[in-house]
C-alpha cells in the first residue's frame, strides 16, 4: 500500500496552533458579515457530532443516498464496466464506498483526503472487506488537482463524490472543483456524484435544526474549538444555532447568532457583536435536477444518467469528462 504518511499538510505555529485555522477565524470575524469556512466544523468532536446527525430522523440525506446507491449500484456498474480505478474525493470514513466497490469491480481504489487519520482508518477497513483490491490512499487537498499514484496511471478513472459535499460550495467554487476533478482524472474519466435536491423548505429547515439539538451542538462546537485551539474566550452559551433558507442562492445557511451584545477575544484580538448579529458557518446548496446538470456541464462534465429516490429528495448522477474541444 502506497501510504504518503510523512507528507505534512497542516502547518502549525510555535504554540502548536493550526495557522490556517487561526488566519481563517481572525479574517472571518473581522468581516461585516462574520463568516468562518465550514471545513473547520470537522475536528474530531465535530466529526463525531456529524456522524450523529446522519442518524437523526430529520436528516434525510445520508440514509436516502445510501438506499439510492444500493438500488442504482448495478446500473452504475453496467454503465461504467469493470477495471476502472475508483478515485474518491474527500473519502472521510468511506462508509458509502463499499456500496460502489462491490458493484463496479474496480482495478484499484484511491481515496483522497486531507486527514491522514481518516485515510488510514478507512483504508484498513476496506482492505479487510476487499482483500484483493489494491488500495492507494493519497493525503491531499482535493480542491486542487491531485497527482494520482503511478500504479493507476494506465487505468480509466471513475471519480466518486458522494454526500452532497458539492453543496457546501457556492456554485462558482463548485465549478472550480469539478474542473479540477476533471484535471485530476483525465480523458475518458467518469464521475458519480451525489447532489441534494430542492424540496419543501420546512423539511429542509428541520434537517438542519433538529429537535434533539445535535445540529446546534455541531455548530456551537466551532466556537468551543476556537476557544480551545486559539485561546479564545467566546461566551458559547450566548450563541443560538440558526438554520435559514436563502432563496436567492437556493441554500440552507447555518449561523451562530449572538443573543446579547458581546465582547470577546480570540488569539489576543478583541471582537464585538451586537445582539442578533450572526457568524455564518455553513452553506448547503440544494439543486433542481436541471440546475445539477448545468452545474456539471459548467465544470467540464457531460451528464449521462441520473437516479433519484421515490420521494425525489436526492440525486445520484453519472457524468463523462467532456471533450476539451467540442463542436460550436
Ligand atoms: C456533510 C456537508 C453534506 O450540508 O448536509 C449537516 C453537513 N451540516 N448538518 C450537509 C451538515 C449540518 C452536510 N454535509
Amino acid at each position: 500500500m502506497a501510504v504518503h504518511a510523512d507528507l505534512k499538510l497542516v502547518r502549525h505555529g510555535e504554540d502548536g496552533v493550526d495557522l490556517a485555522f487561526r488566519a481563517d477565524v481572525l479574517r472571518g470575524l473581522a468581516e461585516p458579515q462574520k463568516a468562518i469556512p465550514a471545513r473547520w466544523l470537522y475536528d474530531p468532536a465535530g466529526s463525531a457530532l456529524f456522524e450523529r446527525i446522519t442518524d437523526l430522523p430529520e436528516y434525510y440525506p445520508t440514509r436516502t443516498e445510501t438506499a439510492l446507491l444500493e438500488r442504482c449500484g448495478p446500473a452504475i456498474a453496467d454503465a461504467v464496466g469493470p477495471g476502472r480505478a475508483v478515485v474518491e474525493f474527500g473519502s472521510g470514513s468511506s462508509v458509502k464506498t463499499p456500496l460502489l466497490l462491490r458493484e463496479v469491480k474496480p482495478a484499484a481504489y484511491v481515496p483522497i483526503d486531507i486527514s491522514a487519520a481518516f485515510l488510514h482508518q478507512a483504508s484498513a477497513a476496506l482492505a479487510a472487506r476487499f482483500p484483493d483490491l489494491p488500495i492507494l490512499p493519497v493525503e491531499a487537498d482535493f480542491t486542487k488537482p491531485v497527482r494520482l499514484p503511478e500504479l493507476v496511471a494506465g487505468h480509466a478513472m471513475l471519480g466518486f463524490f458522494p454526500g452532497s459535499t458539492i453543496g457546501n460550495m457556492v456554485p462558482r467554487t463548485a465549478v472550480d472543483l469539478l474542473r479540477s476533478m476533471r484535471e485530476t482524472l483525465g480523458e475518458g474519466a467518469r464521475l458519480v456524484i451525489g447532489i441534494d435536491r430542492v424540496k419543501d423548505i420546512t423539511r429542509l429547515l428541520a434537517a438542519y435544526d433538529d429537535r434533539e439539538g445535535v445540529t446546534a451542538r455541531f455548530n456551537r462546537n466551532l466556537l468551543e474549538r476556537i476557544n480551545r485551539e486559539l485561546g479564545g474566550d467566546i461566551p458559547v452559551a450566548r450563541f443560538r444555532h440558526v438554520a435559514r433558507w436563502n432563496p436567492v442562492w437556493s441554500r440552507i445557511e447555518m449561523h451562530l447568532q449572538a443573543t446579547a451584545d458581546l465582547r470577546f477575544t480570540v488569539a489576543g484580538r478583541p471582537f464585538a457583536m451586537r445582539e442578533g448579529e450572526t457568524i455564518h458557518t455553513e452553506n448547503s446548496h440544494k439543486y433542481t435536477a436541471g440546475q445539477a446538470r448545468f452545474l456539471l456541464q459548467a465544470g467540464g462534465w457531460t451528464p449521462a444518467t441520473q437516479w433519484t429516490d421515490p420521494q425525489e429528495d436526492f440525486l445520484i448522477m453519472l457524468a463523462d469528462a467532456s471533450e476539451h474541444r467540442s463542436a460550436p
